[in-house]
């Protein structure tokens, strides 16, 4: 059958290509150590999962209004202004179905096409394809390894120009693990001011920062970077509800409103059980997922601490979300068990086929020389992973 040039152009997601593979080899009978998934190890939080089995025994397995429950667009507005210090009524507020399709969707009401989008290097391999997909062109902008990869005024200012119609800021960061300090993010809000452009700004690894890092929402920073973001966040990461799909966009009224047309029309509303599940999650207590960050805060370190212990790896220690992303490029050129390394894609293939530990490959994160590592896995996995890394790479 004919497939649209549309959904030709669209490629695979890397990281579910990695993770697929890896699982052939694991049903093969072959033991992969799996860096690969963006999801949380743990399971979802009883309380959570009671919720849910509570609501359908009610009987809510019925429509819901396509937004989402006013209950649950309350339970979300009144957490942005009690944790973030934003000020969303309801009405403002749509539930979407999970964090990917927020951007999606988000994009798709305020892009035309030839409209621009300024991503910076790296950047989370949907946000490309989601451009495009709403006919907008993505300009990637390169970023410097030695202010950790975030994006600076002087290069957001250089960005901009007349076709400018949004920026990606993703903090904390996947692929990077970075996050941006308010200081930072108050210095692209002033180059913002008096232009058009939208923040779209990535909330969703907002509860995942670790040391002295204080994560801050970008459109508390001020009243005009309050009119033009889009703040966007899910439950995915922080209540380990990835197989949930529920996710949701605060912004502009005009905007939630076009979503919700957008909305009411591709999907409906989210899966009407799981809103409540959510709601009783924002109402849970904040110990479990405190518990959830103290160990993920506890395997980065480790990572990071290993990972910058083997010879031809350099990796800064993560400051946000589950992974780190350590620049790998100085055995690009060397010949590993017959297999030459030319870039992260090679690197990430010969360490999957030869030595059975499974790393997304950076290029598609716009990143060649860096490869990333989830450790939302046991720190025994950690440690037998890179034992196997160090073991490989020393060859
Ligand atoms: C940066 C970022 N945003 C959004 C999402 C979307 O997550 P979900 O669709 O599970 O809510 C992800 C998932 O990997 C992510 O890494």
């Amino acid at each position: 059958m004919k497939i649209s040039k549309r959904a030709e152009a669209v490629p695979p997601s890397a990281t579910i290509s990695v993770t697929t593979r890896a699982k052939e080899l694991q049903a093969q009978g072959v033991d992969v150590v799996s860096f690969g998934a963006g999801e949380p190890d743990f399971d979802t939080p009883d309380y959570i999962k009671e919720a849910a089995i509570k609501a359908i025994k009610a009987g809510k397995t019925k429509y819901t209004a396509a937004a989402g429950t006013k209950e649950l667009r309350t339970a979300i507005a009144d957490k942005l202004q009690r944790e973030n210090g934003l000020r969303y009524t309801p009405d403002q507020v749509i539930v979407n179905i999970g964090g990917k399709h927020a951007v999606y969707e988000s994009m798709q009401a305020v892009l035309d096409p030839g409209d621009e989008v300024i991503l910076p290097i790296p950047y989370w391999v949907t946000y490309p394809e989601a451009i495009k997909l709403s006919g907008a062109v993505p300009k990637i902008i390169q970023t410097d390894k030695i202010n950790n990869h975030k994006i600076t005024p002087q290069q957001l200012e250089k960005a901009i120009n007349e076709k400018t119609a949004m920026v990606v800021i993703n903090s904390p960061n996947n692929p990077g693990g970075f996050t941006y300090t308010p200081e930072e993010l108050t210095g692209l809000v002033q180059v913002l001011e008096g232009t058009k452009v939208i923040v779209l700004s990535d909330e969703i690894y907002e509860k995942l920062t670790y040391g002295k890092t204080k994560f801050v929402s970008f459109a508390s920073l001020s009243d005009d970077a309050y009119n033009r973001t889009l703040t966007l966040n899910g439950f995915s990461k922080t209540y380990a509800m990835t197989g949930w799909r529920l996710g949701y966009t605060a912004g502009p009224l005009e905007v939630i409103k076009a979503m919700g047309r957008l909305q009411s029309h591709m999907t409906q509303n989210p899966v009407t059980f799981a809103q409540d599940a959510v709601i009783a999650a924002l109402g849970g207590d904040a110990n479990i997922v405190e518990k959830m960050r103290t160990e993920f805060e506890r395997r980065g370190k480790y990572m990071a601490q290993r990972l910058n212990s083997i010879e031809g790896i350099e990796c800064p220690e993560p400051t946000g979300a589950f992974y780190c992303f350590p620049d790998v490029s100085s055995n690009y050129g060397r010949t590993i068990n017959g297999m030459k390394i030319t870039g992260s894609m090679d690197f990430a293939k010969a360490l999957l086929e030869q030595a059975n530990v499974a790393v997304v490959p950076g290029l598609p994160f716009g990143c060649d020389g860096n490869v990333r590592l989830s450790f939302a896995c046991s720190i025994e996995q950690i440690t037998k992973g890179l034992d196997r890394l160090k073991k490989w790479i020393s060859q």
